[in-house]
């Protein structure tokens, strides 16, 4: 049977946490920063989740479940006392990365039994449920099955951890991220690793207001570690900055009006990522957006001629 990750090679990662490599989309699933510092870093510090202490209930749907550190640290990091009961979904199209995790003594250890106990359930029926919530995975493409979600189902904290829209498009599409924006809940935040312009303006596009993540380290020159997303609340405004986040500068703004902002677009959501490149591409071909290096070369190369800046 052919996977869809194709074949899976192990990987360390610096803060000793393990890590997967994807053959097919030639990928690694985290930051080799280390895979438990970025799951903290991007998603649990951002999230802030001690606004649910008093909370009933929290909604958390991890998209791009993988080996499951974001959930798993979600779940680790909330308030002991008075903790919210969790309903949880998760899409993933890959089972094995979350059987390999399970195998390997070293993630195990990292994460309380209670966690543990969840993750074994979904390996072996796809659901869990105990004294402090439920939870159920959709295997298959997220794309179809983030519309088998209950309707009425308004997440307060999305996970976004797809790999890059280089390599994966159809999950970085405004159709897909428009979809998932538009199930959160009033407040509710997206979370995730990606800075990309194209997902930035399509995330702004969807009525989500954007904040930067700051930059995980100091030692690499970075201008950005990932967006949070929060869809507005009338009574509870976002403020201008956060645990690990602030406004976008004026660099990052200027980002979106060129031509990286031109959105991967997958119109009936089944599209394989070299048909969404090429729609891409001729789209940005008649744009008339400024080009994108042109930006790069006026806030990166004379800041730092050697920026290595990956800038899409
Ligand atoms: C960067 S990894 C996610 C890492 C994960 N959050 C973790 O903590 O290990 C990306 C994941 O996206 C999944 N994926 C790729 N294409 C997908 C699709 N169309 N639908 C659902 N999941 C997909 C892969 O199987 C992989 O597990």
């Amino acid at each position: 049977m052919k996977h869809p990750l194709g074949q899976l090679r192990p990987l360390d990662t610096a803060d000793g946490s393990l890590s997967l490599h994807s053959e097919q989309f030639d990928e690694a699933f985290h930051s080799s920063a280390g895979a438990l510092q970025e799951s903290q870093a991007k998603f649990v510090l951002p999230a802030e989740l001690g606004r649910f202490r008093q909370a009933s209930e929290l909604k958390l749907l991890d998209v791009c479940f993988g080996l499951g550190y974001n959930s798993a640290s979600v779940m680790h990091a909330l308030p002991q006392t008075t903790p919210p009961r969790i309903v949880w979904w998760g899409l993933e199209v890959d089972p094995r990365p979350l059987k390999w995790a399970l195998g390997q003594q070293p993630f195990c250890d990292l994460w309380p039994g209670v966690v543990l106990q969840r993750f074994e359930q979904l390996h072996r029926s796809g659901s869990w449920s105990d004294g402090g919530g439920q939870g159920t995975m959709l295997w298959g493409d997220a794309r179809q099955n983030l519309k088998a979600l209950p309707s009425s189902y308004q997440p307060d904290l999305i996970l976004m951890d797809a790999f890059s829209p280089g390599h994966c498009p159809q999950l970085w599409s405004e159709e897909f991220l428009g979809a998932l924006a538009s199930r959160l809940a009033p407040g509710g935040r997206l979370l995730t690793y990606c800075r990309a312009a194209a997902v930035r303006s399509s995330l702004r596009r969807a009525g989500l207001t954007l904040r930067s993540l700051l930059p995980a380290t100091r030692h690499r020159i970075e201008w950005s570690s990932g967006t949070l997303a929060v869809k507005p609340h009338t009574t509870d405004p976002l403020a201008m900055e956060g645990p690990g986040w602030t406004v976008l500068s004026e660099m990052e703004e200027e980002h979106l009006n060129t031509r990286a902002s031109v959105p991967y677009r997958d119109p009936e959501s089944v599209d394989e990522a070299g048909m969404i490149h090429q729609r891409r591409e001729r789209e940005q071909q008649s744009c008339g957006l400024e080009s994108t290096s042109a930006w790069q070369r006026r806030w990166l190369m004379n800041k730092n001629p050697q920026h290595d800046s990956n800038v899409t």
